[in-house]
């Protein structure tokens, strides 16, 4: 049986659907702070079965012990945390906390439970600004907020446990932009207060919970001025969580870091222009001030997932923008 920490969120139930469509057996393990029960519960309706998920905290080593008693559990995908760049800078000591404590919890759990096979959810933000794109897993890691940091902290806590024990499997998936959702409409991404991210900004603004898009920033070094980023569909960022994890069940015994976007970067505009097309809305848009913190350009090298895990991206920013929509558009409220 497969772990997925966080699974009641927005990446983790879809890995959850991939996982089960592959024949893997999935316990989710979360504590709802930022998901709710609906979106198990429709995890459910696409897998035609029940999906055992364990309501807990990964920083409780109660609940982790008894989760590790309760299931025999094979390997952890890791996707628990906090993730709001802006939030981490106001509450850095509970993103410390969450993300960093959370996860030594979980490792000394594994530890107890003989579990030695880990996929962890990293970011493109370890980077921070890079100095070039596309950028490879070599590029220096010099993240630039207090959410990056955690991330970084996470992958050399899980380095210098593979130096003392080395015969962990220990996955760190770079992600780069997830958007998209699952092609039923069943789940997606369904962001608490206003959306921090441009896809779930442009879809509340296709549905008319928003007035209209800001544009942060029309003076960059781009083809259009406007920032560009490495747009991944989440089935593809699923897809790639199943060849990490098949990778750890071959127990490699090693550590492995690797991007998952798609190697193609998009403008703002793009990525509006693409929506409108899928979606047949209009977008208003309003070009404003720069937000601070934004980089012009960051898109991956993704070949390296692709030599070693076998995975590379196959959907493209239409797919994105459709499926976007067609959650959005199924479920105007998200999960509420
Ligand atoms: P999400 O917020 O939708 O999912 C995270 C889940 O973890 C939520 O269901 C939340 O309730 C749960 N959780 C948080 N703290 C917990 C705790 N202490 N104990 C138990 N459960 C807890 O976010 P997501 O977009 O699905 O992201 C999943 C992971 O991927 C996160 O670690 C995030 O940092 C990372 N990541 C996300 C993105 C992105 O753009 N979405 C990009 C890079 C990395
Ligand atoms: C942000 C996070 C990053 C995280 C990533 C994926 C920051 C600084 N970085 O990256 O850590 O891994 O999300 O979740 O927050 N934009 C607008 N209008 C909007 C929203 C965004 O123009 O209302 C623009 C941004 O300026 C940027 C692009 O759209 O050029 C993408 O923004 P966003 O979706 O927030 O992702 P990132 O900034 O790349």
């Amino acid at each position: 049986m497969i772990l997925l920490t966080g699974g009641a969120g927005y990446i983790g139930l879809h890995t959850a659907a991939v996982l089960i469509g592959a024949g893997h057996e999935v316990v989710l393990f979360d504590n709802f702070s930022n998901s709710k029960p609906l979106g198990v519960e429709r995890l459910e309706a696409i897998a035609g079965r029940p999906v055992p998920c364990v309501q807990g905290d990964v920083r409780s080593r109660q609940d982790m012990d008894g989760l590790f008693d309760q299931h025999s559990i094979s390997a952890v995908v890791h996707f628990a945390g906090l993730k709001a760049v802006g939030e981490s800078a106001e509450q850095p000591l509970r993103y410390y906390d969450n993300n960093v404590t959370g996860t030594l919890v979980l490792l000394e759990a594994m530890i107890r439970a003989e579990v030695r096979r880990i996929v962890f959810s990293s970011s493109a933000c370890v980077y921070g600004d890079p100095d070039f794109s596309p950028v490879p897993e070599s590029a220096a890691l010099r993240p630039a907020n207090t959410y990056g940091r955690t991330k970084l902290m996470v992958e050399e806590i899980l380095r210098d446990l593979h130096i003392a024990a080395p015969d962990w499997s220990i996955a760190l998936l770079r992600y780069f932009n997830p958007v998209g959702a699952h092609p039923s409409g069943l789940i997606g991404e369904d962001p608490n207060g206003i959306p921090n991210n441009l896809m779930p900004f442009v879809t509340q603004v296709a549905v008319g919970r928003r007035p209209e898009l800001r544009v942060f920033g029309g003076d960059y070094p781009t083809p259009d001025g406007t920032g560009v980023r490495d747009y991944i569909h989440v089935m593809d960022l699923a897809e790639g969580h199943r060849a990490a994890l098949d990778w750890t069940l071959c127990d490699p015994r090693e550590v492995l870091a690797a991007n998952l976007g798609t190697g193609c970067g998009y403008s703002v505009l793009d990525l509006v222009k693409a929506f409108e097309r899928a979606s047949g809305q209009a977008i208003p848009h309003r070009i404003v001030a720069r937000r601070a913190g934004d980089v012009a350009a960051n898109w991956a090298d993704p070949s390296f997932a692709g030599q070693r895990l076998g995975w590379t991206a196959q959907r493209t920013l239409d797919d994105m923008c459709r499926d976007a929509w067609n959650w959005q558009r199924q479920n105007p409220r998200g999960f509420a």
